[in-house]
C-alpha cells in the first residue's frame, strides 16, 4: 500500500451564505480551493439560532450535486419538482441538480443545535444538462464499518473493505452511474487510535477534520486541526491517528472529472456561454424545463 500524504491544508473561513446562516467554508473559498471533482464544502455549526434561522430560501443551481449532512438539527427541503424531505440528524439529502431545480432548505427548529454540511460535487459536461434527481436517505440507511482500536466509519457513499467484510453505503457510483464513483465517509477515532483506510488510488481524496485534531502518516506525522481540510497527495491508504482528544473527520474522495470549471453562484459549468445560458434559462423561467 502506498499511503497518502498531506499536500496542503486549507483552513475553514467564516462566511455566510443564503439569508444569513453563518458558516464555515474550506473547499471553494476560492477558485483554486477546489480539489476535482469537490468543488466546495461548508460547515454549519451553532447553538444560536440567530446564526441558521434565516435558511436557504428558494434558489436555482444547475450543474452539479448538492450534498447536505446533517449531524444535529432539522431542516425542510422542497423544490420545484413537489419533493418535500425532512433533513433529521444523522441524516442525508443527495441532489443532482442536472439542468436545474430550484428548492429551499429552511430550518424547522427556533433554538438548539443547528451542525452540518454541504458539499458541491460536480457533474462532466456530458451529465450536466441530465434532469434533477433527489434523494433523501435516513440516519438508518447509513451502514457503519469498525475497524480495531475504536474506531468507526459510516459509509454515506462509497464503499469500504474492513475487518468484518466490505461495507457500501446507500450512494454507490458504479450502480447509480455516478461517474466520479464518490467516497463520503465519516470517520470517528478515539483518542490515541491509529487506522489505515484503503482509498481507491484513482480518486483525488481530502479530509475535513471536526471534532478534535488528526496526524495524517502515524503520530508523529502531519497534524491536521479542527476545521481544517487536508488535501491528500497520491496513493491507496491512508494512516490516520487521533491525539489527546477523540476526533472525528470527513473523508471524501472521487474520480477527477478533468474539465474546465466556469462557476458563477449557484451555477457550476464548462464554459462562460453556458453559463449565460443558465441565467437567461433562469430570468426565462426555464432553467428547470
Ligand atoms: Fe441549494
Amino acid at each position: 500500500m502506498t499511503a497518502r500524504d498531506v499536500r496542503f491544508l486549507i483552513p475553514g473561513h467564516d462566511t455566510s451564505d443564503g439569508a444569513g446562516v453563518k458558516l464555515k467554508r474550506s473547499l471553494g473559498q476560492s477558485a483554486r480551493a477546489r480539489l476535482d471533482p469537490f468543488l466546495m464544502l461548508d460547515e454549519f455549526s451553532s447553538d444560536d439560532a440567530t446564526d441558521y434561522i434565516a435558511g436557504f430560501p428558494s434558489h436555482p443551481h444547475r450543474g452539479f450535486e448538492t450534498v447536505t449532512y446533517m449531524l444535529d438539527g432539522h431542516m425542510l427541503h422542497e423544490d420545484h419538482l413537489g419533493n418535500r424531505g425532512d433533513l433529521t440528524s444523522g441524516g442525508v439529502q443527495w441532489m443532482t441538480a442536472g439542468r436545474g431545480i430550484i428548492h429551499s432548505e429552511m430550518p424547522q427548529q427556533n433554538e438548539g443545535r443547528m451542525r452540518g454540511f454541504q458539499l458541491w460535487l460536480n457533474l462532466p459536461a456530458k451529465e450536466k444538462m441530465k434532469p434533477a434527481g433527489y434523494r433523501d436517505i435516513q440516519a438508518a440507511e447509513i451502514p457503519e464499518a469498525t475497524f480495531p482500536g475504536g474506531v468507526l466509519v459510516k459509509v454515506i457513499a462509497g464503499e469500504i473493505a474492513s475487518e468484518g467484510g466490505s461495507v457500501t453505503g446507500p450512494i454507490h457510483g458504479p450502480s447509480q452511474k455516478i461517474s466520479t464513483d464518490p467516497q463520503y465517509w465519516d470517520v470517528s477515532l478515539r483518542s490515541g487510535a491509529e487506522v489505515t483506510l484503503p482509498i481507491p488510488a484513482t480518486h483525488n481524496a481530502f479530509i475535513y477534520v471536526f471534532e478534535g485534531d488528526v496526524m495524517i502518516g502515524g503520530h508523529d506525522g502531519r497534524k491536521v486541526p479542527t476545521h481544517n481540510a487536508a488535501i491528500l497527495g497520491d496513493g491507496d491508504s491512508l494512516n490516520v491517528s487521533a491525539g489527546s482528544r477523540d476526533a472525528r473527520f470527513l473523508l471524501l474522495a472521487g474520480k477527477p472529472i478533468g474539465e474546465p470549471i466556469v462557476q458563477y453562484g449557484p451555477f457550476v459549468m464548462n464554459s462562460m456561454e453556458e453559463i449565460e445560458q443558465a441565467l437567461q434559462d433562469y430570468r426565462q423561467g426555464k432553467l428547470t424545463a
